[in-house]
């Protein structure tokens, strides 16, 4: 430690000598003598400014004047302070060291006296000035420091500051601070939870302070900071610690958690759901929608953060909602707004509903006991798989009752009806009409059902053709083209399941690619293609079709081969566009990524294995380039989220050697906000009426196209030569600044006032805005501005023009009564008839 100590003070005293050595050998002294290199150490009687660094040691000769008699010896006077003298022969000399921290300089008057003692030479104005030495270890204004910090809380944002005095110069080095953290307790992750700012001593939490402070783990954080002097910069920097203790509290601000709610409520409205809470008092609360453009909702929020629903909600209209609340202040939002999550939960308050107005089914009139007919199904628009929407059923009624009531059976779960009795005749009862009940628990909904008994299916259909041969087709034929029409025949009892036919591929068809569509009046068949058709991976297909009826068969009939036919289609190549694997992308980047970033990288192929090249389409600001060959996309320009934000451009592949065939992608580039722009005026003048009363303000509307910019935080100066500085002030009260006159006689003109706005973001963006201050005559507290010329006649001027006409009438007045006057002199009429009288006059304007 010991060895540490004497290699500084080593290093330190070359410092403060090295160059002097030099410069004053002799006297062994710090004189600051760079000004002229000519070695000075003596010189005739005159002004003279030394320059000397604090803290040498005592004992040292500073300069010899040299006089001539008269003048025989020198006389010191003013800030000797007990240190400088004047010592034989006219050597200038301090018996102490000198401390900048007591005195900056030293001002001293020399004069020459002669052999009685009387002043014949000066007085000389000596002036020694002191230098700085870092000879003070910088101290924090505390012993320790606590704060409070909000979980949440935005990082960068000081929520407390710590300060450190150093005695030194502050325009050196030596009264430079710098704070640092060096470590806090406990640190449980990898990265610091907490920054200070070196300059400033604000605390803030660091991203990771941001997502991992909890209270809930750990409430209390002791920083361990430290302070340089030295502007940090250097190994012989004096250095102070400090300890900061920060209580981690709860963020209140935060959202409610999903919110549930039965719909079709029947309590009064509003009722309150859900509470947010700002984290200190005096917000106000507003809710906004998700969606632009905004939508009603039926939510309100009061200003003590109670979230309120207002109208019965419908389960069956809209489900959840998801919606915004906002914290204010004077139209200001504090901070980024939380998300509500309600959910609206089902009751049962809707009845079930009948498919169709009647539900028709077939039955054979051969169909024997217990066989199967069909499913009837009801809905409910109350919550699916709930019971809510569970229905039950059952057959409340049927006609006609032949052969006996309760021919058919309805399962009560399943809707499944079965027959009970082979007991069936077309000629006795050709249908059967039932009413089904559908319950769900609290409704009741009765449906209507037909039960048609048609003649037995006895007869299968047959093909007119066992082979439909071949069909050539191109790949690019649309989805949806009928290639082929066939036919097949029944005989059983038109327009019902026994005669009517449903044709499939049984074979030779895995992918589904053909359909065929039954014409119901003449059970045609329209083979149709139903998938995009590729060469490249199937170009043949041996297609097995078969006919079949809806019903059953009777029994000893089958369906043999007359009911079968084939066809063969064969798919021809065709030069197809490239293909795209992705038909759009969407990235999303940071508006100010330097250009040449790599965006994404587009792929396509061409079926026909040609080689493709790459290009953008609409690429209207240039801001993007494309590699033709690799199809790698970069940015080619500085991007700005405020002028265009999402960019879309489309990816064109096109076959290198047929430039007809291409096709495109849709890329869309989300610009991502950086705060880039700096606050501009909203409204660019303001007045003061004139005369100026004192006291009066005008608030400076600002904005910022960035997203995050909260103005609160906004910090102005006001810019401009002296005359500006003395006649106004910008001030900020909390949320809004003002702009206020310091001079109360400014004349009425209008005047450009500089300010400078930073809005302390990251990083932060300052820009120069011009605010025209109007100082104007006002009428009815507005700004009067004289219309020259003007059609219609001013007050000033109406009041000018009453004015003379009441001077005209007051002239005549006045003739008429000197007459009458002069009339009857003799009477002594004392009457007082002044018209224009000041005071007269004065009432009027
Ligand atoms: C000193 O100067 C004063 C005034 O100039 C004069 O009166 C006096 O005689 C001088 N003394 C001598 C010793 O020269
Ligand atoms: C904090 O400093 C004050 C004096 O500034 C002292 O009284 C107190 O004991 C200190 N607390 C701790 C925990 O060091
Ligand atoms: C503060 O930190 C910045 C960046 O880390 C550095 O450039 C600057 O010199 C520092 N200033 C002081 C006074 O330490
Ligand atoms: C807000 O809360 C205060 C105190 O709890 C209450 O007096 C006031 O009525 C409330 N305001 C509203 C709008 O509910
Ligand atoms: C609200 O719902 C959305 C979408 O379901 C979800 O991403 C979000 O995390 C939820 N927010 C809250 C606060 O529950
Ligand atoms: C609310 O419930 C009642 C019965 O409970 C029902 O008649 C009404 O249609 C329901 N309203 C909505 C909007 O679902
Ligand atoms: C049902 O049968 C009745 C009498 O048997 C008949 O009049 C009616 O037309 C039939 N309805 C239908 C839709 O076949
Ligand atoms: C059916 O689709 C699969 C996968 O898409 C494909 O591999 C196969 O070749 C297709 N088969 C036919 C006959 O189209
Ligand atoms: C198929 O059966 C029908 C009668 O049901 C008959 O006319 C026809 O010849 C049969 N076809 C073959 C190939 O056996
Ligand atoms: C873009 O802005 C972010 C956030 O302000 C910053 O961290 C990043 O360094 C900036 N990038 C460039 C290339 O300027
Ligand atoms: C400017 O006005 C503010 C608020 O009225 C006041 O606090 C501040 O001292 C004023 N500044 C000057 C330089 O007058």
């Amino acid at each position: 430690m010991t060895f540490i100590g004497h290699k500084r003070e080593g290093l330190k005293m070359f410092k403060l000598y090295g160059a002097h050595i030099l410069c004053l050998l002799l006297l062994l002294q710090q004189v600051d003598c760079q000004a002229n290199d000519k070695v000075q150490i003596d010189g005739p009687l005159e002004n003279k400014d030394f320059f000397v660094k604090e803290g040498s040691q005592g004992g040292m000769m500073l300069y010899r004047f040299i006089f001539q008699p008269p003048v025989v010896s020198l006389r010191l006077t003013g800030d000797t302070d007990g240190i400088i003298e004047i010592v034989s022969d006219g050597v200038l000399y301090l018996n102490k060291a000198l401390d900048w921290e007591t005195k900056k300089v030293h001002k001293l008057q020399l004069e020459g006296l002669n052999a009685s003692g009387q002043k014949v030479q000066g007085p000389y104005f000596i002036n020694i000035y002191v230098e700085d030495i870092n000879d003070n270890p910088p101290t924090f204004e505390k012993n320790n420091y606590t704060g409070t910090v909000r979980q949440n809380s935005r990082p960068g944002k000081p929520f407390m500051y710590i300060k450190a005095i150093d005695l030194d110069d502050p325009n050196t080095l030596n009264g430079q601070l710098s704070y640092r953290l060096r470590n806090h307790f406990p640190n449980p992750f990898q990265e610091m939870l907490f920054q200070v700012d070196n300059v400033t001593g604000a605390i803030s939490t660091t991203k990771a302070g941001h997502q991992y402070l909890d209270p809930a783990q750990e409430r209390e954080y002791v920083l361990d900071v430290e302070v340089y002097d030295m502007a940090g910069q250097s190994i012989n920097a004096f250095s102070a610690s400090t300890d900061v203790r920060v209580t981690v509290l709860e963020n209140l601000w935060k959202s409610p958690g999903l919110v549930k709610i039965k719909e079709n409520s029947t309590e009064p409205h509003p009722i309150s759901i859900a509470q947010v809470q700002w984290n200190y008092p005096g917000a106000y609360y507003e809710i906004s929608s998700k969606e632009t453009p905004s939508v009603k909702l039926p939510f309100m929020v009061d200003n003590n953060g109670t979230i309120y629903v207002t109208e019965p909600l419908d389960r069956e209209k809209k489900e959840s909602y998801s919606f915004y609340v906002y914290a204010k202040e004077e139209g200001i939002s504090l901070s980024y707004p939380v998300t509500v999550n309600v959910t609206v939960e089902d009751i049962n308050d809707n009845p079930p509903v009948c498919n169709k107005a009647l539900t028709k089914f077939e039955v054979q009139e051969n169909e024997v006991a217990g066989n199967y007919i069909g499913t009837f199904q009801a809905s409910d628009a109350d919550k699916e798989g709930t019971i809510n929407s569970r229905l039950h059923y059952d057959i409340v009624y049927q006609n006609p009752k032949i052969p006996v009531d309760k021919l058919f059976r309805i399962d009560f779960g399943t809707g499944n009806i079965n027959i009970l009795q082979s007991a069936l005749n077309r000629q006795e009862a050709s249908n059967y009409s039932l009413k089904v009940e559908v319950t769900d628990q609290v409704f009741k909904t009765v449906c209507d059902v037909l039960i048609n008994v048609i003649d037995i299916n006895d007869q299968i259909p047959i093909f007119e053709k066992s082979d439909y041969g071949d069909v050539t087709l191109p790949e690019d034929r649309r989805v949806g083209t009928v290639i082929l029409e066939i036919q097949a025949t029944d005989g059983d009892e038109p327009f019902t399941g026994s005669s009517q036919i449903i044709y499939t591929v049984t074979n030779g068809d895995p992918n589904n690619t053909f359909s065929i569509r039954t014409d119901p009046k003449t059970n045609r068949g329209y083979v149709t293609i139903n998938k995009v058709l590729d060469f490249e991976t199937t170009p043949m297909y041996y297609l097995d079709i078969g006919a079949t009826n809806p019903e059953p068969l009777v029994l000893g009939t089958q369906y043999n081969s007359s009911s079968f036919t084939k066809l063969r289609v064969a798919v021809t190549d065709v030069d197809e566009v490239p293909v795209f694997l992705q038909k759009t992308y969407t990235v999303e980047m940071l508006e100010n990524v330097t250009f040449g970033t790599f965006v994404m990288k587009a792929r396509a192929y061409d079926p026909e294995g040609a080689q493709i090249k790459y290009s953008l389409k609409n690429n209207n600001r240039n801001w993007l380039r494309i590699d033709p060959l690799s199809g790698s996309i970069y940015t080619a320009a500085l991007m700005d989220r405020e002028t265009e934000s999402p960019y879309v451009v489309q990816i064109v592949a096109t076959e290198q050697t047929r430039a007809s065939k291409s096709s495109m992608a849709q890329l869309t580039l989300n610009l991502k906000d950086v705060n880039d722009n700096p606050p501009q005026l909203e409204k660019d003048s303001v007045f003061f009426c004139h005369p100026l009363q004192g006291n009066q303000k005008a608030k400076i509307d600002v904005h910022d196209p960035d997203i995050y910019s909260y103005i609160p935080k906004f910090s102005y100066v006001l810019l401009g030569d002296n005359t500006v500085q003395n006649n106004w002030n910008v001030s900020k009260d909390g949320l809004h600044a003002y702009i206020s006159p310091k001079n109360i006689n400014l004349e009425e003109k209008d005047y450009d006032i500089p300010i400078k706005i930073n809005d302390n973001g990251r990083p932060p963006m300052e820009g120069v805005v011009y605010l025209k201050v109007k100082v104007c005559r006002c009428v009815e507290g507005r700004c009067f501005i004289p219309t020259d010329p003007s059609p219609f006649p001013t007050v000033a001027t109406a009041i000018g023009i009453l004015v003379a006409v009441l001077i005209v009438i007051g002239v005549i007045l006045g003739i008429v009564f000197l007459r009458l006057k002069r009339k009857s002199q003799s009477q002594q009429i004392s009457t007082k008839a002044n018209p224009a009288s000041p005071a007269e006059l004065q009432s009027l304007t």
